[in-house]
């Protein structure tokens, strides 16, 4: 399905989606994923956890119908994936507190200190992504790019997550996680990455 969401619309509580009457029992674990990119992470996710349901929220429009297509191909009723932006979409679309998971891979850098207020995880989207987990909620933050790490880690912490590592400290790569599309290149070229995964 892909879904757009253009402007800053207001928020209406009252039509936030019905996540168990979509995905079923499936749907009593709710993740999300912010920029799936080319869908590597979602498509072994949705098929590794077939008890989970994973919203995938992908800008890019051509990326998000394509994995939106690979996911009905592969015959996976736990992926739903919309395009849009997901710093407007997430608190239109996510109850307060509803999500186990949130999972963050490879965001763009934004080099350019002109386009830091581009990045993903500023201050604002700190403290939702903290908002929707539910409380023991996971935030599952990986990136190439070791300066975006030490800076999140440091936001995130001060938002409010707490760190299993211990504060400031990276996580090891879990034995059961699913490589991103992106990661999959690291892992095989051995090039660093950083995980953080924080604790509501
Ligand atoms: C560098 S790619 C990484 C893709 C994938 N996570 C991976 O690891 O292979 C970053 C992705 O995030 C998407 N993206 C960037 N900002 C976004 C936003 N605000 N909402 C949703 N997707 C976003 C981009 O379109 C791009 O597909």
């Amino acid at each position: 399905m892909i879904f757009s969401i253009e402007d800053d619309a207001p928020i209406v509580r009252d039509l936030l989606p019905d996540w168990r009457a979509r995905f079923g029992a499936a749907g009593g674990r709710l993740e999300l994923e912010i920029g799936c990119g080319h869908g590597g992470f979602a498509l072994g996710f949705a098929r590794a956890f077939p008890d989970r349901a994973l919203v995938g929220i992908e800008q890019r429009r051509k990326f998000a119908a394509e994995l939106a297509a690979k996911g009905a191909r592969r015959g996976l009723p736990n992926l739903l994936v919309l395009n849009g932006d997901a710093r407007l979409l997430a608190p239109r679309l996510f109850a307060a507190g509803s999500l186990a998971a949130i999972h963050v891979h490879f965001p763009d850098p934004w080099w350019k200190r002109r386009h830091h207020r581009r990045r993903l995880v500023d201050d604002r989207m700190s403290a939702l992504l903290l908002g929707l987990l539910a409380p023991g909620g996971v935030l599952d933050f990986r990136t190439d790019v070791e300066r975006y790490a030490r800076e999140a880690v440091v936001r995130l912490e001060e938002a409010g997550f707490r760190n299993a590592a211990g504060p400031g400290r990276f996580a090891e790569a879990a034995p059961d996680e699913i490589p991103s599309t992106r990661e999959r290149r690291y892992l095989a070229s051995g090039e660093p990455v950083w995980r953080l995964r924080l604790l509501k």
